[in-house]
């Protein structure tokens, strides 16, 4: 077989065999096929697009050509959740407990944030004590035990898609529906999970901006899951504003505890309670997403989410009491308040500028190897919709410097006030399945 020859195949608009998108990933993996030749036929699936067969075949392959964690010793089906990423979006701190509450094993593996998005194991280890160092088999046994633990990436998963987005990334060939999806999915795959719940953004803080954009790449993220036998289905959700208040480690965690007490955002609960019943049927433990919805809403409010909280945090290591005193966690040292330059109705809050802002105050990474400070971020007081008037505070910011004039320079120009009253954005647009 010859790399040339499936360069060519697909510039023309043909689909690959199996056999040959295995040829390009194994190829690609272990070195054999220049970087030249892969880029060009990227460059290719970028503009004649992949068929769902095509496409769950290189998920495949792309699974294969590395480590697979394996979950058969947890009992019960393990449902995974994926965001495709936004600003502060607490969910998985608040589901990995909620749907354990409910019985499903929450076998969770997760990453550091990069750039503006918050990573799940950075907000974690605001809780002094937390760590997610432990081995697979303490992982397995934890979640067995207790229902649900969270451990860093570990094992040589997916090297194809570390090599492929590396060159994504220099070819201007990331934004591309196949590439995209056959990457998400091959991760979430390789990490075990037998049914997978998709939150897909949509919204200016959001990879797909518009909403056309994302239900195809819910529909292709679905597509592939249920071809390669793990039960997937989708939500598409609102991102044009932050999920919640809080944008933050420290800061997002309270938010976690107080949705987990029954007292959060109504935004966050209700996508939270949304999301969680879609994992509670997949898992079969109920019949009806109402009845799901029933029961995580009786967990809420009975105490029982937050009890499974504080054992979840407990096994690893962290200080539970931080559910009783949310003042342990990390603080900032100043706050500083955004008042409103003049009356109306927030129109926008624009989430990739909150995003940006909240990493300028140190909560973000600009690089892999950068510091994060646990304790700072951005606290919204209006969302999009709320009536403000003149003077009033828009959002308080939460930093360790005594100036934050570039900061409130940002956040004001992402937020605008309209004359008019305001209409609040839907939360969910549509749901997605097989
Ligand atoms: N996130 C991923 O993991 N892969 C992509 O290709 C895009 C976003
Ligand atoms: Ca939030």
């Amino acid at each position: 077989m010859r790399m040339y020859d499936i360069i060519e195949k697909k510039r023309d608009g043909e689909k690959l065999s199996s056999e040959e998108i295995r040829f390009f990933v194994d190829g690609c993996t272990n070195g054999d096929i220049p970087d030249y030749q892969a880029s060009a036929l990227l460059m290719a699936v970028y503009f004649q697009d992949m068929i769902e067969e095509e496409r769950a075949e290189l998920t495949t392959a792309m699974v294969e050509s590395g480590d697979q964690i394996d979950l058969s010793a947890i009992s019960g089906i393990k449902v995974d959740k994926h965001s495709t990423g936004g600003v502060g979006d607490t969910t998985t701190l608040i589901l990995a407990p909620l749907v354990a509450s409910a019985g499903v094993p929450v076998a969770k593996m997760s990453g550091r944030g990069l750039g503006h998005t918050g990573g799940t194991i950075d907000k974690l280890e605001a809780v002094p004590g937390f760590h997610v160092e432990i081995s697979i088999d303490e992982f397995i046994n934890l979640v067995n035990r207790i229902k649900a633990a969270v451990v860093g990436q570990t094992g040589n998963l997916t090297p194809a898609d570390k090599k492929l987005y590396s060159l994504r990334d220099v070819t201007a060939t990331v934004n591309s529906i196949p590439l995209i999806a056959s990457s998400i999915m091959s991760k979430k795959i390789a990490s075990g999970a037998d049914a997978i719940v998709l939150d897909v953004k949509t919204g200016a803080g959001a990879f797909m901006k518009e909403l056309d954009d994302a239900r195809e790449l819910a529909q292709a993220m679905v597509s592939i899951g249920n071809r390669v036998g793990r039960n997937t289905m989708a939500l598409i959700s609102d991102m044009s504003q932050p999920l919640g208040y809080a944008v933050g480690n420290a800061l997002e965690v309270r938010e976690a505890i107080d949705t987990l007490q029954g007292k959060g955002p109504n935004d966050l609960t209700e996508l939270c309670l949304e999301l969680g019943s879609q994992m509670v049927v997949l898992a079969n433990k109920a019949d009806t997403l109402d009845e799901a919805k029933k029961q995580l809403t009786d967990n809420l409010n009975s105490g029982k989410a937050i009890e499974q909280f504080k054992v979840f945090l407990e096994a690893q290591g962290g200080d539970s009491d931080v559910a009783d005193n949310p003042d342990l966690l990390p603080q900032a040292s100043y706050t500083f308040e955004l008042p409103a330059e003049k009356s109306g109705a927030v129109s926008e809050i624009e989430a990739d500028a909150i995003g940006t802002a909240a990493m300028m105050l140190g909560a973000g990474r600009a690089t892999k190897n950068s510091d994060i400070d646990l304790s700072v971020g951005i606290v919204l007081n209006k969302k999009i919709g709320d009536a403000v008037s003149q003077g009033e505070s828009l959002l308080t910011i939460h930093a360790n410097t005594k100036t934050v004039d570039d900061v409130k320079e940002k956040l004001y120009a992402s937020i605008v006030i309209s004359d008019e009253t305001v209409e609040k954005p839907p939360l969910i647009y549509e749901n997605i399945s097989r």
